[in-house]
């Protein structure tokens, strides 16, 4: 299957494996209060409260409301970071830039989370098939984000795009998979982080 990302998109300033940038736990959050309360808002609003959830790149923090949710799986690059992270069920550590085939089954999952992380991605294509493979009929998908990063580490299609260009992008990468309809685009921007996000749903199979 063709790939969203050209070679020239999908380059890094730090080309090094990503589990070695990742390697130390950072106990920190990537956007500020008003940011981070707005997104537990979102996802109170669209993911249902019996979800089984897969907060995909995630870290010590998963930004869920506290009541509520069948099951929450994580997945991200520190393990120290995922085992402190205290609204997860179970979790596992992947570096998608090396293998984008999720350990999850078809349709096992009802929610898609995926905060602050998307610039990192060099095969969302690959990815966000995974994420339309292992949703539910009629599943969420929440990609969250705002106008900081890690530049070394973004692909060269984000650092050079505009906000609004980020926010096409994403909805490129939704769009390839031939699999959601989206259903909303956040563009809140406040005194402090803005917060972008783009919501869809999973097409019925
Ligand atoms: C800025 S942090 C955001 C973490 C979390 N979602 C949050 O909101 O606090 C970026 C996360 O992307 C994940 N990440 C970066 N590169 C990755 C890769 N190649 N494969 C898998 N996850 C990656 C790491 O787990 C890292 O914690």
């Amino acid at each position: 299957m063709s790939e969203v990302l050209s070679d020239r998109q999908r380059e890094r300033v730090d080309s090094r494996p990503d589990e070695s940038f990742y390697g130390s736990p950072r106990y920190v959050t990537h956007a500020d209060d008003g940011f981070l309360d707005r997104l537990t808002d979102l996802y109170a609003e669209v993911v249902p409260t019996d979800a089984r959830v897969f907060d995909a790149m995630s870290s010590w923090v998963s930004h869920l409301p506290d009541d509520g949710y069948e099951t929450v799986v994580g997945h991200g690059l520190n393990a120290d970071e995922l085992a402190a992270n205290d609204r997860l069920d179970d979790w596992f550590v992947q570096d998608l830039n090396d293998d984008q085939t999720l350990p999850l089954t078809d349709a096992s999952v009802d929610a898609v989370t995926c905060a602050l992380s998307v610039q990192y991605l060099q095969y969302p294509g690959a990815v966000f098939r995974e994420f339309a493979r292992v949703l539910a009929d009629e599943g969420v998908l929440v990609v969250s984000f705002t106008n900081r990063m890690f530049p070394t580490k973004a692909v060269r299609a984000w650092r050079e795009a505009s906000m609004d260009g980020r926010v096409d992008l994403v909805r490129s990468y939704v769009d390839a998979t031939g699999a959601f309809d989206v259903q909303q685009v956040v563009r809140e921007r406040p005194e402090t982080d803005p917060l972008y996000a783009v919501v869809a749903t999973r097409t019925p199979r």
